[in-house]
């Protein structure tokens, strides 16, 4: 059985004490909910505080990280530098570090692998344009992104890390693809894990969809085959919404 994850992409926003304000709001809501791994990513800056208050209940992880431990690598954070604030999660490769910091699937491969070395799971995000989606072209891009993103990977470790399939035009729109499509094309993402890596790990490894997910539409996305959670963008900033999702 894979566990349910709701995660949420803070991206650039909150400060150090919106943060802490958010986690101690949060924790007095989410009350007995275990059924479903709750995951927040902060900012960098707010790692740190949201330490001590995020236990148990709420798992933190980073929005990015470099591959290498350490170096001349002006305004990165590395592996272990997560590792040491205690992330248990980091996201990789989100659409918006693709397009805008040119990201591309050997560097999403490189930091993957580097996530597994330090004992950091890994969600990597793939997803396509909507250009992309009119000219037929979502199964292609996708698998590319899987293929080579998981390059060299172990069956073990694909099985448990999360992928999240995040399509672009859905992102910040208000436009969700529907809940078949989303569906469709998480199933279509670990019948190819299937073939490339193997049928364990395609059963394992967890798959999330992403994009304008909310409190009213979680429940139809999460009772689909394939998507066994959400990441989650501007519905994950406000905790009272945060914890509908959670509770879906
Ligand atoms: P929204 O939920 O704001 O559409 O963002 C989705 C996303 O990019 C999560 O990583």
């Amino acid at each position: 059985m894979r566990k349910p994850i709701i995660a949420g992409n803070w991206k650039m926003h909150k400060t150090v004490s919106q943060s802490v304000s958010f986690v101690e709001e949060l924790s007095g809501l989410i009350g007995g909910a275990d059924k479903v791994e709750t995951v927040i990513c902060p900012p960098f800056t707010a790692l740190y505080a949201v330490r001590d208050l995020a236990k148990g209940k709420i798992q933190y992880g980073a929005q990015n990280m470099h591959w290498q431990e350490q170096g001349a690598f002006t305004g990165e954070v590395s592996p272990v530098m997560l590792k040491d604030v205690g992330c248990k999660y980091v996201i990789i490769g989100h659409s918006e570090r693709r397009q805008y910091f040119a990201e591309t699937d050997a560097t999403v491969n490189n930091k993957l692998k580097a996530a597994f070395v330090h004992d950091i799971i890994p969600i990597m995000c793939v997803g396509e344009t909507l250009e992309q989606r009119e000219k037929g072209d979502t199964e292609a891009v996708v698998e590319e992104q899987v293929r080579k993103g998981l390059l060299d990977l172990t069956a073990e470790q694909v099985g448990a890390m999360v992928i999240a399939y995040e399509p672009i035009w859905a992102i910040g729109t208000g436009r969700t693809a529907s809940s078949d499509d989303a569906n469709a094309v998480c199933a279509f993402i670990r019948r190819t894990i299937a073939q490339v890596i193997g049928s364990q790990a395609a059963e394992n490894v967890r798959i999330q969809y992403g994009g304008s997910v909310k409190p009213d539409n979680i429940r139809e996305l999460m009772n689909k085959s394939d998507i066994d959670g959400a990441l989650v963008g501007g519905a994950s900033l406000e905790a009272a919404s945060f914890v509908k999702l959670i509770k879906y």
